[in-house]
């Protein structure tokens, strides 16, 4: 049957001839309150809408006047049932986001965004972690393996490698923001990297910088021997005559081959070492003989060392374990004290020393987490006082704070010693809440030690493992950024002097006031010298650095690089008269001091010179191909600086901060390759 409709149409056009009557109806203005046996209300009354009362035939009920009272409409159901699915099992929650992970690499809408697809997969990860931490490693080796980051995914994110530490910074992280962006660029190479956060410096300095500075304190024309050495890098499975030359792994280990020889060695690993290897103990001792030998310290020892970390090998993560990194500073904090005379030694952690590699937790993760890493810094604190190196108040600095302390010397200078594995970009903890600069407090408990000193009128040297500028490809750019503030704020009158390592290279950064934006000789306020390695790896020689610094204002008035060259080695293995030679490699001053015709005789290679010295730079490249070999500590295997390298080089140079040293050209920051 046509609906009535269709029949009212069809009746009005034809209304004529049809015999439809009347042609019009006028509906009575009255409710027919016969319709409904029962009303709520006055079914009668004019001016509201009638409510009848209605008896439900099956389940007899009456249904009252309050559902549909238009004065009183309800607004929460709490009667009827609103079921929810059970609870997943821990299993499928694992199935689950696994599906996902396939789900979102096969969707065309993230095909063509790699960004997006990976901070989806995090999103998962991340509830993922919240509600089965125990899968996370599971999750993780399972996201590896579908997206092919890694050949190894099953035993890189297997919870006795990072799979456990991956899991705590996804279920911490806001990883639909900036922390999983970033964390998607470093570690996946699927975002951009997202830019320097801006910076809020209110009532971060408890004072503002004095105007004008205080008067320079005086030298005192008397110098002082310091020692800087970094990233010894002892390999204690060296084994001699093993693959020099491996694809995969640890080389110089009698499990270690190249792919393309399985079974005949390439390269056998000699007995001092080799560029592609890191320090065996031979190398280890030679460079502990020869420094009191070429220093002049043998009798007296040096004012102080500083060791700007790094002392464990480059192994996988899955041949180390806190044991072997125990061992490691046990040893060689040992034969430090016993090989250098008198004079304490001011260490830095560096990222080789912990375990995991790189890894350390802000304490503010909370909970039984939060001092997951402090066996490491009581076994370091612990063993820096039993050197007797650091007095009570620096030992318990360093537990308190990462291993990060404050030693106050008797001779008016203050060293302070950072853990740089809270801004280093492969500690996955710094990839929680990352717009806050200083998650840690590290860098607080910096800035409160740096204005004591102001107070006491006092002058600092800053050292730390992982620089803080240079090509920026190192640490992060929040960190730093907040670094470099505080350098300025208490540069030059109270920061003497910065001392970095880690890139295993002799490098240089000088710092600026009001962050770089002019640089010249009147802004140039701070500088970092980055120490030459012991170990050769990768492509370079061995070395270490002495600095004159005047007794009263610690400032460096010379440094003197020795630097043994790596590739005599082989020759030494037919015979034991002669181990490796180490030989004077240069001297700042006289290298790179021609042409600053302002400078005298005693005046300190401080950011003003530096800064003039790349000036030099700019005037006569030549300086920077001198740089360049040095860098590498004149290995034969560094190739040279020329065309765009130089002019990058300079700014790498004047970069103190990875927002800074990240603007620079990239790709001449390194010469190892
Ligand atoms: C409805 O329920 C929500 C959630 O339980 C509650 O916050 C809200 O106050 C309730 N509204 C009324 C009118 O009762
Ligand atoms: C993805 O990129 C390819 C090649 O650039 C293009 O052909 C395709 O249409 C894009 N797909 C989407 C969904 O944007
Ligand atoms: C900066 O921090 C101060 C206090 O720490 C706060 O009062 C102010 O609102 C912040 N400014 C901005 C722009 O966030
Ligand atoms: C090292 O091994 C690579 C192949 O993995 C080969 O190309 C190179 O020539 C080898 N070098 C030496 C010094 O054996
Ligand atoms: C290496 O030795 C194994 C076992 O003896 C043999 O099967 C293999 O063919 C050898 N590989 C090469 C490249 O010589
Ligand atoms: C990250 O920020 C959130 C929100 O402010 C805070 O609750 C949490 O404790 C922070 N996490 C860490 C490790 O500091
Ligand atoms: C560097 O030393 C020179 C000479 O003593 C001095 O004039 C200059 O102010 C110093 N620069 C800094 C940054 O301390
Ligand atoms: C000084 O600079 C000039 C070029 O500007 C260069 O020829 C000369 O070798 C430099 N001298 C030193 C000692 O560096
Ligand atoms: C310093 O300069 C860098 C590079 O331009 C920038 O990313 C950063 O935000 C600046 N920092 C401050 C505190 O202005």
């Amino acid at each position: 049957m046509p609906p009535w409709w269709l029949f009212l149409t069809v009746g009005a056009a034809a209304a004529s001839a049809a015999s439809i009557n009347p042609s019009t109806f006028t509906v009575p203005g009255a409710f027919p309150t016969s319709v409904f046996t029962k009303y709520y209300n006055q079914a009668t009354a004019t001016s509201a809408q009638v409510q009848p009362v209605i008896s439900d035939p099956v389940t007899h009920e009456t249904y009252p006047l309050s559902l549909t009272d238009p004065n009183h409409i309800p607004q929460n159901d709490t009667v009827d049932p609103h079921p929810l699915p059970p609870v997943a099992s821990s299993k499928r929650l694992l199935d689950s986001a696994l599906a996902q992970v396939q789900s979102i690499s096969a969707n065309p809408v993230f095909a063509n965004n790699t960004c997006a697809q990976c901070q989806s997969i995090l999103e998962v990860a991340k509830f993922l972690t919240l509600a089965a931490p125990e899968q996370g490693p599971a999750f993780f080796v399972g996201v590896c393996t579908a997206l092919k980051l890694a050949s190894n995914c099953n035993v890189m994110f297997a919870i006795q490698n990072i799979g456990s530490v991956v899991t705590q910074v996804i279920s911490n992280a806001d990883v639909g923001g900036y922390d999983g962006q970033a964390f998607c660029q470093n570690f996946m190479g699927m975002c951009p990297i997202p830019p320097t956060s801006p910076l809020n410096l209110t009532n971060w300095f408890a004072k503002p910088k004095p105007n004008p500075l205080p008067a320079p304190k005086q030298r005192s024309g008397k110098r002082l021997n310091v020692l800087h050495i970094s990233d010894v890098h002892l390999d204690p499975r060296y084994a001699t005559g093993a693959e020099g030359n491996c694809t995969t792994g640890t080389c110089c280990r009698t499990n270690a081959f190249n792919t393309q020889s399985p079974n005949a060695t390439l390269s056998p690993a000699p007995r001092f070492g080799t560029f592609h290897c890191d320090s065996p103990m031979a190398l280890v001792m030679s460079a502990l003989q020869a420094i009191p030998a070429l220093t002049g310290t043998k009798g007296n020892g040096f004012a102080w060392t500083l060791y700007t970390g790094d002392l464990v090998s480059h192994d996988p993560e899955s041949q180390l374990s806190r044991q072997y990194v125990e061992y490691t500073e046990a040893l060689m904090y040992d034969l430090f004290k016993k090989m250098l005379g008198s004079g304490p030694v001011y260490a830095a952690l560096g990222n080789h020393d912990s375990y995991n590699q790189a890894q350390d937790t802000p304490h503010s993760i909370g909970g039984g987490l939060a001092e997951q890493f402090s066996w490491n810094y009581d076994h370091v604190a612990s063993l820096w006082q039993h050197e007797k190196w650091l007095p009570q108040a620096a030992v318990d600095l360093a537990r308190a704070h990462y291993s990060a302390y404050m030693v106050k010397r008797i001779d008016g200078l203050r060293v302070i010693s950072l853990n740089t594995n809270l801004w280093y970009r492969a500690n996955y903890f710094n990839y929680i809440n990352m717009t806050n600069p200083d998650v840690s407090g590290m860098l607080r408990f910096l800035t409160d030690e740096l204005q004591d000193a102001e107070d006491a009128g006092d002058r600092v040297w800053i050292m730390g493992h992982v620089l803080s500028g240079w090509d920026g490809t190192n640490p992060l750019r929040n960190p730093t950024n907040l670094f470099y503030q505080i350098v300025d704020r208490f540069s030059p009158h109270v920061i003497a002097n910065i001392f970095f390592g880690h890139t295993h290279e002799d490098q240089l950064s000088i710092f600026y006031a009001n962050n770089a934006t002019t640089r010249n000789a009147d802004t140039a306020g701070a500088v970092a010298w980055i120490g030459p390695s012991i170990t050769p790896l990768t492509n370079l020689n061995s070395g270490f650095r002495v600095y004159e610094v005047d007794s009263a204002t610690f400032e460096v008035m010379d440094a003197h690089t020795w630097k043994s060259d790596v590739s005599t080695f082989p020759a030494l293995d037919s015979q034991i008269q002669v181990g490796p030679s180490y030989a004077y490699e240069y001297s700042t001053r006289a290298t790179y001091g021609g042409n600053v015709t302002s400078w005298g005789a005693n005046d300190p290679l401080n950011a003003t010179w530096w800064h003039h010295v790349t000036e030099a730079m700019e005037a006569d490249p030549s300086l920077v191909t001198t740089f360049n070999t040095f860098q590498g500590k004149s290995s034969v295997q560094t190739k040279p600086c020329t065309g765009d390298c130089i002019t990058a080089k300079i700014c790498y140079i004047r970069s103190g901060s990875a927002s800074i040293g990240q603007n620079c050209q990239q790709g001449f920051g390194s010469v190892q390759s």
